[in-house]
């Protein structure tokens, strides 16, 4: 079965069992493995500062408590995976749902549904495809993308197993050199640590104190030495899924995914007419395809929320998206079978 995602091995095993064999597992219990990642992920991205943390979700989360959106809208592309909004609700804020664009399916800037109660807005480069960002007040979700890109605003970043840097699970936030929300980002940074353990802080020896609420959203110790293997491949990797992402959009006779050099491909998305038809005969050739996305404005829980009658793109393009294998274990013979197998389904 060729596999839709798969995470690229070669010395995880090897870091991860030091880790393991140290019995040291918790962040900052003496491997230093996460503050390593943290100073090592920044210096890729180019940015100041970086704080690690167990999921994209709790990153999202993070980033958006440190703007008071209570009682306000923030505007997110209906086409994304459910974390984009839940994070939203998490900090008391209220989503309202745009449509995408149709070529690139990331947020459409030309209509957006802004208000005089409009907090923010939550950008997601859709498959790895670097979305226009028009606008200041932005929190990026960049679960799907990862380049060596300056960073403009504070940037989201999940590591979950299926992504460009696979970890078990981890996050982070990377906060750009310039002034966020009037708090440099030393202060950012600061306070980002404290929530994402439980809110602790001025910790010497075993006093400190809590000021503010937190969350158990620390990435470990064993996450982290996996992840640091990963982004020494990173450059490596990308470059594999260009690759592929050029011979599909080439040789594919659907309507694709833009081809760019500067896109991660996390995702490569293509849009068929008969799409369980087509997904059947996938599977039956040995080839396993995915469905990126159910629109969150089709959820129960967020069908209510103002803005689903604005997404007509996401809607149409939802019944026909079918997500294709992309990952680095990829052979060309695999990506030879794929596209033979699709063109004839
Ligand atoms: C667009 C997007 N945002 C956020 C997330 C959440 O990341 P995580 O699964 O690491 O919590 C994901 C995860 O798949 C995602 O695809």
């Amino acid at each position: 079965m060729i596999k839709l995602f798969s995470p690229n091995v070669t010395d995880e095993a090897l870091v991860a069992g030091e880790v393991i064999e140290s019995g040291n597992w918790a962040s900052g219990a003496g491997t230093e493995n996460v503050r390593l990642f943290e100073r090592k992920f920044a210096d890729y991205l180019g940015c100041k500062e970086v704080v690690a943390v167990n999921s994209g979700t709790a990153a999202l989360h993070l980033a958006l408590s440190l703007i008071n959106i209570k009682g306000k809208e923030v505007i997110l592309p209906a086409l994304s995976f459910v974390s984009t909004a839940n994070v939203i609700l998490y900090n008391g804020g209220i989503p309202v749902f745009a449509d995408v664009d149709e070529e690139t399916l990331c947020m459409d800037w030309t209509n957006l549904p802004i208000t005089n109660n409009t907090a923010c807005m939550i950008p997601v480069h859709f498959g790895g495809m670097k979305c226009d960002l028009h606008r200041t007040n932005c929190i990026e979700d960049s679960a799907h993308r990862i380049e060596r890109d300056s960073i403009t605003h504070t940037t989201c970043f999940s590591f979950h197993p299926v992504k460009n840097l696979a970890m078990p699970c981890g996050g982070a936030i990377a906060i750009p050199t310039n002034l966020q929300n009037d708090m440099d980002s030393t202060k950012c940074r600061g306070r980002l640590r404290a929530r994402r353990w439980c809110g602790i802080t001025d910790r010497v020896d075993d006093k400190y104190d809590v000021k503010e609420l937190g969350w158990n959203y620390y990435m470990n110790e064993i996450s982290a030495a996996i992840g640091l293997v990963q982004l020494e491949k990173l450059d490596e990797m990308n470059a594999r899924r260009v690759e592929i992402a050029d011979s599909y959009s080439c040789q594919l006779e659907f309507p694709c995914m833009p081809f760019s050099k500067n896109c991660s491909y996390h995702l490569y998305w293509i849009r068929v007419k008969n799409r369980d038809q087509f997904r059947k005969k996938m599977l039956e050739a040995g080839i396993e395809t995915g469905t990126h996305y159910k629109p969150i404005n089709q959820m129960s829980l967020y069908g209510a929320f103002r803005g689903f009658e604005r997404t007509p793109i996401t809607e149409k393009v939802a019944k026909e998206i079918v997500t294709l294998p992309m990952h680095t274990n990829l052979s060309d013979k695999d990506i030879d079978h794929i596209i033979k197998t699709a063109n004839k389904c």
